[in-house]
């Protein structure tokens, strides 16, 4: 599996807080069957985004770990003026793997119309919008006609593995899954911040997809479509998004 979003770097941002952590973090990662992990600090308010600290603090970790993990870096992108500022002058140094996809949050207090406008620059630039984890952002959850248009207008989304398993609430567990329903996920990532709350795994909901709708849905979400956004290529797995007069594919899930 490739996990493109989760905070292994030491001391960047609220995630890993050390060396030691981010080891332990990476051997996790290793034993669940992760092969690559892209690194993506925040560049919020709260968090500056610098490069080539970034990068350095990638290569220092990289060599603890050999060939046994590989690292790339990506960001956690808050589309704040700022960003979209230092986004226009260079572009790459905040996508997966310095290619062209880009993961993008939305706060919890508000998510103004400009967004749209702003999604939409992003992929006039060339750049491929994910959404990170929208069943764990209110203002989404209750009004998900605005990620399926986002969706419908070539936005990608991601949501996070321990929504499905339930770490994240009832509400976000059912919403990451109806939303797979309802061809409006592409991706599942760890969004992984320490070794004990916020793991750097995916083999549990791996699994749970894998039992829901198969095998194929599994490869896509965690390995094919990670892998594709990893090399900069297109996805090779874009479901049709079901629309309103649609029946839900599954009636029930059943959750672990
Ligand atoms: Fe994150």
């Amino acid at each position: 599996m490739i996990d493109v979003h989760c905070h292994i770097l030491p001391g960047l941002d609220d995630g890993s807080r050390g060396l030691e952590e981010s080891l332990e973090m990476a051997e996790s990662a290793i034993a669940d069957g992760i092969t690559r992990v892209v690194a993506t600090p925040h560049a919020s308010s709260s968090y500056v985004f610098d490069f080539a600290r970034v990068r350095e603090c990638r290569d220092e970790l990289q060599k603890h770990l050999g060939d046994r993990l590989l690292l790339a870096t990506g960001c956690d992108f808050h589309m704040s003026p700022e960003n979209m500022i230092a986004l226009r002058e260079d572009a790459p140094r905040f996508c997966i793997n310095q290619k062209n996809y880009l993961l993008v949050e939305f706060n919890e207090f508000s998510i103004p119309p400009a967004m749209d406008h702003r999604l939409h620059e992003l992929q006039l630039a060339g750049l491929r919008p994910v959404i990170t984890h929208p069943e764990r952002n209110a203002i989404l959850r209750a009004r998900p006609e605005r990620l399926k248009q986002w969706v419908q207008h070539g936005s990608f989304v991601q949501v996070t593995g321990g929504s499905l398993t339930g770490s994240f609430g009832v509400g976000a567990q059912e919403d990451a899954w109806r939303w797979i329903d309802e061809g409006l996920v592409h991706f599942v990532a760890s969004d992984a911040h320490n070794t004990r709350t916020r793991p750097l795994v995916l083999r549990a909901a791996y699994d749970a997809v894998e039992a829901q709708f198969g095998k194929e849905k599994a490869e896509a979400l965690f390995e094919e479509n990670p892998l594709a956004a990893f090399e900069g290529q297109e996805l090779p797995h874009v479901p049709e998004v079901l629309d309103e007069s649609s029946e839900p594919r599954k009636k029930k899930f059943f959750f672990f």
